[in-house]
């Protein structure tokens, strides 16, 4: 992909180049947009997964950043060694837990909610100093319409910014703080707050440590200030960067059935949740893979 001028008749504002060049052997593999998003067939997630499956699981996740499952009936055991076979499982500071497994957390919304997750854009707990790599979250129980998921590339997005505005943002780094998100965020599920939540400092562009590509990692639901430059500087980039990283151009939307299984990378995507369905239920479990500290590398594309 390369940047282009954000209006004018200079062609395309993103010229996608993602597309794969050699066919996957084990698994097939479509893609929903030529910038983000595959769905994966073929494939039966509550069997042992071969290693030419797990590498080509792998090999697809990198190439489209979130992919997607769909019918897998899979228990509860099934679906935390899917997420260990892409390493340790992270526990969520704040978020409910189905009983007794503190690894997966609870997605819930019925008629009573007083709110529903991820209405926001964000990258899975990026208020840690090491937050997660990837999150695989199935929906077992579906509104009969609405309740889609939102991702959003942020290497697209990354890539879409003025050569100017990358140099700007080279080096930067931001805060990310989990207090003004957590804090009283689970009382309805009888959630008791902890003394403190989580907050890290981290670059405004992050390279991918598999792929070696460059990513915007900054987002709305968590991050709170550049560091270094005076406030009303910080919140102009933000809101920028914000307004940004939105634009559909980097988008693909997920439509839920009961069963499928939406897999991102939150180094690189950021995701958003749609709450249009009340007052039917919505029901899911989510397992988040642990992930590394972000950094930037300078020679990075
Ligand atoms: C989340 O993990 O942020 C919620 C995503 C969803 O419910 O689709």
């Amino acid at each position: 992909m390369q940047s282009n001028q954000l209006r004018g008749n200079n062609g395309p504002r993103i010229k996608s180049n993602n597309i794969s060049s050699k066919d996957y052997e084990s698994i097939t593999v479509k893609k929903l947009t030529p910038v983000i998003g595959a769905e994966i067939f073929d494939i039966d997630l509550s069997k042992p997964l071969s290693s030419i499956q797990e590498h080509e699981i792998q090999r697809a996740f990198a190439e489209n950043q979130v992919i997607f499952f769909r019918n897998q009936i899979i228990t509860k055991q099934n679906h935390l060694d899917l997420g260990r076979l892409f390493g340790p499982l992270h526990i969520h500071p704040a978020a409910p837990h189905v009983e007794g497994i503190p690894e997966m957390m609870q997605i819930y919304a019925d008629q009573h909610s007083p709110r529903a997750n991820g209405e926001v854009w964000h990258s899975d707990v990026s208020c840690d100093l090491e937050p997660p790599m990837g999150t695989m979250l199935q929906i077992i129980q579906c509104p009969p319409h609405g309740g889609d998921t939102l991702f959003s590339s942020m290497y697209a997005a990354y890539d879409a910014l003025s050569d100017r505005m990358k140099i700007y943002l080279r080096g930067l780094t931001a805060l990310h703080d989990g207090e003004p998100v957590y804090r009283g965020l689970y009382k309805n599920f009888g959630v008791k707050d902890k003394e403190t939540y989580p907050h890290a400092e981290h670059p405004v562009i992050r390279t991918h440590p598999v792929t070696g590509k460059n990513a915007l990692y900054v987002n709305k639901g968590f991050t709170t200030k550049i560091i270094g430059v005076p406030l009303d500087e910080s919140d102009g980039i933000l809101s920028y960067l914000f307004e940004h990283m939105e634009n559909p151009l980097f988008q693909c939307r997920f439509r839920w059935e009961e069963n499928s299984i939406a897999f991102w990378d939150n180094r690189c995507v950021q995701h958003r949740a749609m709450w249009d369905y009340w007052p039917n239920t919505r029901v899911g479990n989510r397992v988040t893979i642990s992930g590394d500290k972000p950094f930037f590398n300078d020679s990075a594309p």
